[in-house]
Order: C-alpha cells, then structure tokens, then sequence
C-alpha cells in the first residue's frame, strides 16, 4: 500500500461551543476522545483552510487522510487494500474462512468548501467500531470492512458515487475511460499520478458482501426539529444529474438589437426557471437544483456565444422522478426551439430510489432501543454510496442530526456525542451480523 502523503494544513479543532457532556447517560464503549481525534486529524487534509474543507478525490489533502485512516486500521492488523477504482478496503479476519464480509464505511472526498463531517462521520465510526472489535476481542465468524468509496461526492470528476458505481460494475471500462477532470485528466491517469497501484481489481459481487451500514450526517433539519438524535434510513432518493449546453450566437452588446439576438444566457434563464416549477409541481419530495452555470466568452460588452449549466434532480419516488425529469428535457427543448437555438443534454449521473433492508433497520432499532434511544424512520434525500451497494445486499444507514440542517457549507456541524452515539449503534449492529 503506497499512498501519498501530504503537508497538513491547520488543525481545525472540534467547535469549542460543544459542550457535551464528557460521560452522556448512555454507557458508552467507543472512545469519544479518539473519534474527536480522528476527525480533527483528517480534517487538518484540506486544500481551503479558512474556507471550509476541500478534500478532491486523489489529491494530495485526500491521499493524506486516506494513509492517516490506513495506518489506524493497519494498528489495528487489518489487511489494507487498494480496491477497484480507488477504493480503500481495511479487512479484519473473521474466525470462519473468508466468506462474505460486513461493510461500514463511507467517503473522504468533499464538495469545495464544504464541511468537516459529510463522510467522514461514517469512516471514524468505522474507524472506531473496528478498534473495539479488535481492542476488546470481540468474536466474529464473518470478517469485517471498513471501506472508503472513491469520489462520492462528484466535486473532481463532474459525477456523484463514482467509485462505488464503478466497484460495483454499473460503468464499463469505456465509459470510465472518457471520464476526466476539468483539467482533462482521466480517472485512472489520477489514479497513477496520485501513486495508486491497485491490489483488487476485481468488481464488488453479492458473494462478497454480507450486509452494508453507513453512518451519515442528516444534512437536512428533521431530526433536529423532531428533536431525535438517531435517523434510520428507509429509503434513498434517485439522482439525476443532467448537463444542459445552449448554442447561441455571440456578438456585440451595443450594436446587436434586441429583436433577433441568438443570446443562450436569456435561453437559460427562462430554462432555469421552469426546472423550479417543474420540480414545486411535481411530486411532494421532488427537488430540483441548478448548481454550476457557465458562459462563454463571460465578456460584460458581448452577448454570449455559450453556455452550460447543471440541473441536478432528486425524488423517492421513481415515477416522479423519471416525470420531472421527463418534463425538464421537453420544457429544454421548446424554449430553445421557440428562441432558435440548438441545444445538447448530457446525463453525467443516475442512481435509482432505493428502499433499504427491513431486517437491517429492525436490527439497527433493536440496537437503539437497548441504548434507550428511540430512533426516527425517514428518506434521505440525499445520495450515497450504499444506494449502489444496496443493490448486491441488504444494507442499513444510521443518520445523526445536522444543526439547523446545513451540510456542503463550511457551517456544516454534528455534535461529537451524537456521533459516538451513532458510532454505539453501530458496533452493536455489526457485532450481530458478524457473529
Ligand atoms: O449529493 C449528494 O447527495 C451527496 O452529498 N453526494
Ligand atoms: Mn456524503
Ligand atoms: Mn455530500
């Protein structure tokens, strides 16, 4: 295992306004000192200091917390390898033969800018249920995975659950091929560059795998306002990400009149505003957000010639889903029609609603209520990696309350003691099914 190290940047120490109490009522095993450790450390890997945290799949800041994580689990003796696509895989042996594994785990990579637990919260937990496991030789016939998924986020590459759709075979090899970065390197040019040699090319199979658990922050506000500090995920919203480009005539702003100019910006706008509409009048959960908008030549005296904008749409519902998005091409396509300009839609992304495993969320509860927790059922609407992994087996997520709801942004907050809690429910959920 070969993996880049990095300068750190400044450690950016847990929000000294927490002020949970250091021995919560419930009795905990996980060590509540090693998760804030954990996470300050991965986070000190950040390419924005001061600006919230950037960590882009395979850079410098993200091979930095990605080694830091591999010597934890390595400590620990777990069997650390590079998997298909970037993915890291830390086994801990089972005592039976080598059957099908428990995985938990979740990403390292960020959006720009944004904060210091999306993703992360799912690797410490991990992280931390794996040294109990070990620490307190806890028995186990299945063996046990921590796993960090490549590229989740979509920040580098321009599409979300990256790796795990490629570790689980939902990309072929010419379709990863053509996926670069906005400096036209290629996912697996990264992949070298950043010193990767990969020791399990292999895809992920149903075989391999006996159950999935992530914990997530919520990065909404339900749990807070419900006043829960345990989510239990039922469902995952379906994701699709569209990239809109609109062809149109760039000329002069002062000399061109209004009547006949071939502007794409204006096209856009109008196009813009009907997604929200589309997305308010669809289904009840149905969202619909355009995020990155470009123009070209982006002159202030030349009507632009250019331009290309993202539409990202998201329901739990696969019928609204595909709806809205059926009504966003149409509405593309008559507005551009109706203005004379011609038009490209390219779906960078696509990941089904997925409904999670009932005997994983019984057990998660069961796990909770012993700990005198009553956990609160619910959808997330946002994406993540086990969507894809919940395909090839029965997979659980434990979410854990985001302060007033913001996530992606640097004042993206999840209180330590809610996480060890989340950490707790895990390692007795995983105990179980590794048994
Ligand atoms: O976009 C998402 O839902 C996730 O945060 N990648
Ligand atoms: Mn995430
Ligand atoms: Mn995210």
């Amino acid at each position: 295992m070969r993996l880049l190290c990095c300068m750190r940047s400044g450690r950016i120490p847990y929000p000294s306004f927490v002020n949970y109490k250091k021995s919560t009522k419930i009795a905990m095993t996980v060590r509540i000192s090693r998760i804030q450790n954990d996470i300050e450390t991965i986070n000190e890997f950040n390419a924005t200091p001061g600006f919230g945290v950037t960590r882009s799949t395979f850079s410098p800041e993200y091979q930095g917390a990605v080694t830091y994580v591999v010597e934890e689990l390595k400590k620990i003796g777990a069997g650390v390898s590079i998997c298909r696509a970037g993915n890291i895989r830390g086994r801990i042996p089972g005592s039976g033969e080598d059957g099908p594994a428990i995985m938990m785990g979740s990403h390292l990579d960020t959006v720009v800018h944004g904060g210091q637990f999306d993703g992360v919260v799912g690797v410490v937990t991990a992280l931390e249920a794996a040294r109990i496991i070990v620490e307190d030789k806890i028995a186990h016939q299945l063996p046990i995975d921590v796993v960090i998924f490549a590229e989740e986020e979509g920040s580098r590459f321009g599409r979300g659950l990256l790796g795990s759709s490629i570790w689980t075979g939902q990309l072929e090899t010419e379709q990863i091929e053509s996926i670069k970065d906005d400096r036209g390197v290629s996912y697996q040019e990264a992949m070298s560059q950043a010193g990767l040699k990969l020791d399990d090319h292999g895809k992920l199979k149903p075989r391999d795998i006996r159950a999935m658990l992530e914990v997530h922050i919520e990065q909404g506000a339900v749990l807070e306002k419900r006043g829960h500090r345990i989510g239990l995920v039922e469902a995952i919203a379906g994701i699709r990400q569209l990239n809109i480009t609109i062809i149109g005539t760039a000329d002069h702003a002062g000399t061109t009149p209004m009547e006949g100019r071939l502007d794409p910006l204006q096209t856009a706008a109008r196009i813009i505003i009907a997604v929200d509409k589309i997305a308010r009048n669809t289904g009840p959960n149905t969202v619909a957000t355009v995020g990155r908008i470009t123009c070209e030549p982006a002159q202030v005296n030349v009507i632009p010639g250019l331009v290309r904008f993202s539409i990202d749409v998201r329901d739990s519902n696969k019928i609204m889903l595909a709806s809205a998005v059926t009504a966003i091409n149409q509405t593309v396509k008559e507005i551009c029609a109706e203005r004379g300009l011609l038009f490209e839609i390219v779906q960078l992304s696509e990941a089904e609603p997925v409904t999670l495993s009932k005997s994983i969320i019984d057990l998660l509860e069961e796990k909770a209520r012993e700990k005198k927790v009553a956990p609160y059922k619910m959808v997330s609407g946002a994406g993540h990696d086990t969507a894809l992994i919940a395909e090839l087996t029965e997979a659980g997520m434990i979410f854990v309350p985001s302060r007033d709801g913001l996530s992606h942004c640097p004042q993206e907050f999840t209180r330590l003691e809610d996480i060890a809690l989340g950490c707790e429910i895990l390692l007795a959920t995983i105990i179980q099914l590794a048994a």
